[in-house]
């Protein structure tokens, strides 16, 4: 099986990058302190696919998130990593194929994706590199 070693040294707070993971994209996220906040303030029995910050990151490592850059509606890229601001209106990811939009912990919060951005299997070897995979 194949895994992809990052550094995250360099991805600041509020900074998302676009990695490959077995030829899919992976989005590796420094959240920021507001970021960590708005995601932790969401009352997950609101949510579609209930979940929170912390099930979805490591412990003592809540600001790095990371996921699947792949829409679980019918697959495509969503927007938010390496395109500047475009975020969507709940801080995360935005998907332009038809209108999903997830929140900073890419939780699905509008529009036709049935679940959450996939966390893939992943650790931390050192404190600036993750092996996914
Ligand atoms: Fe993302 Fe349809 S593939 S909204």
């Amino acid at each position: 099986e194949s895994s992809t070693e990052i550094d995250v040294s360099a991805i600041q707070p509020g900074q998302a990058i676009k990695a490959v993971f077995r030829k899919q994209p992976v989005f590796v996220r420094n959240l920021t302190k507001a970021e960590i906040t708005e995601a932790e303030k969401v009352d997950t029995s609101s949510l579609r696919d209930p979940q929170t910050l912390e099930e979805r990151t490591k412990e003592g490592k809540t600001n790095w998130l990371i996921t699947m850059g792949v829409c679980t509606h019918l697959g495509c890229v969503p927007l938010g990593a390496g395109e500047g601001e475009v975020k969507g209106e709940f801080g995360g990811y935005f998907c332009p194929c038809h209108g999903s939009v997830y929140d900073t912990a890419a939780r699905i919060r509008k529009g036709p994706a049935p679940k959450n951005l996939e966390v893939p299997p992943y650790e931390f070897t050192s404190d600036t590199v993750v092996k996914i995979g």
